[in-house]
């Protein structure tokens, strides 16, 4: 068949927002009521029940959430805390702004996620905690970093931003009380949204209270209760904090998104799959791995990496002849440390990367690329993007 170029541009990816959403932000709107309240404490309950933890808390996006995890964790100026370098950057600014040095080791070329190989000689006695990323929806080795954790007293918080969804050994990402806290995101492009949004599960208790005075004010809610009748307007604030409550709106979009979020996973699965199967001669690309019955994905992005050697051109170039035949892609991630501040500060703190440097995560990162994938792409787009991909390569 001759290839016909696309006429309309296809995006990377796309909010999967039906009628129920919209019905729901109108019931918001009519009520009175839209900021936080009922359906944002529903939303809360929802989530806890599909991911089976105790605790689960949400705020106005998965930054904010990381932050408040590092404040209830107490970090301290020049604490280290050891992550990966192939993520988005609030994964470090977050561990930066209360004061602590994100400590990179380098992906496992192959899932591109943490490799634990690397974890013990980063390991100081400034270290704290270890924030492992699920990137692309697919879990990182967990058994290992808990192992290494434990071993040396550190905390676990899982980056699960692009994760809902996931299990790792058949449980849910967040499920497991060895991580101290997992964060979720709800931003549009994620496999469930709510406009903007975040959460952290947690299973202790102890933290229930801190979370809330951290994403609103720093009010306690229930000290008042101890001096006034229910109602009363008064209040106590017991610390300075920021104001990033989640709004009934975003929970409007929430209630409906979760339930749907099965069905959406196991359609971009058998998205993932079919471009796994329409690319596998292409020697040009290295593909991404479906995960296992350990590391069960839950397709968010499906990244293959170009080799400049075999196509005849570098990444960007290939991204922007894509775009020219009307198909859009994203890159997930460029790495953090190649960006000006990091670069600046990883030069004053060389101890802070691994003595051989990074070399997957480069690796990778000059090579990655997004294709479209969200559940309402039909196999007819795939059959698209994959011929448009043979045609730029065939150049
Ligand atoms: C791995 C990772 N961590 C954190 C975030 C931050 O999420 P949010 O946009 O909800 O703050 C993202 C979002 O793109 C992400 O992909």
């Amino acid at each position: 068949m001759s290839y016909v170029r696309r006429e309309a541009f296809l995006p990377f990816t796309r909010p999967m927002v039906g009628q129920e959403e919209i019905a729901e932000i109108i019931d918001s709107i009519e009520s009175g009521w839209i900021t936080t309240g009922p359906k944002a404490a529903r939303f809360e309950e929802e989530l806890q029940a599909y991911n089976g933890v105790p605790h689960c808390l949400v705020m106005n996006s998965a930054t904010t959430a990381q932050e408040i995890t590092m404040q209830c964790l107490d970090l301290q100026p020049g604490d280290e805390v050891i992550t990966t370098a192939l993520t988005w950057v609030s994964t470090l600014s977050t561990i930066l702004l209360q004061g602590g040095v994100p400590v990179l080791v380098d992906i496992d070329p192959v899932t591109l996620n943490l490799d634990p190989a690397g974890l013990e000689a980063a390991i100081t006695s400034r270290t704290r905690g270890i924030i492992p990323v699920h990137l692309t929806g697919l879990p990182a080795p967990m058994d290992e970093i808990w192992r290494i954790a434990a071993a040396h007293g550190l905390w676990v918080v899982e980056d699960a931003a692009q994760a809902m969804g996931a299990h790792y050994r058949g449980r849910k990402i967040g499920a497991d009380p060895r991580s101290v806290f997992t964060v979720y995101s709800f931003h549009p492009n994620k496999n469930m949204t709510t406009g903007e949004g975040g959460g952290i599960a947690f299973h202790d208790d102890a933290f229930e209270s801190r979370i809330k005075r951290l994403r609103f004010h720093g009010i306690e809610r229930d000290a008042w209760k101890r001096f006034a009748k229910e109602g009363s307007p008064h209040f106590d604030v017991t610390e300075p904090a920021r104001k990033a409550n989640f709004m009934d709106l975003q929970a409007a979009m929430g209630l409906h998104q979760i339930k749907k979020l099965d069905g959406f996973n196991a359609r971009r699965g058998v998205l993932f799959n079919r471009y796994l199967e329409l690319m596998k001669d292409m020697e040009e690309v290295v593909l991404p791995i479906p995960g296992d019955d350990v590391h069960q994905h839950c397709f968010h992005l499906f990244v293959l990496r170009i080799r400049p050697e075999k196509a005849g051109m570098d990444r960007d170039t290939f991204v922007a002849r894509l775009k020219d035949e009307n198909i859009g892609t994203g890159i997930h991630y460029r790495p953090a440390h190649v960006h000006s501040f990091y670069r600046d500060f990883y030069e004053k703190r060389p101890d802070a990367l691994p003595k051989g440097g990074l070399p997957h995560t480069e690796w990778s990162g000059d090579r990655l690329l997004s294709l479209p994938l969200w559940p309402g792409l039909t196999e007819d787009d795939q059959d698209q993007v994959v011929a448009a991909i043979r045609k730029v390569l065939s150049h």
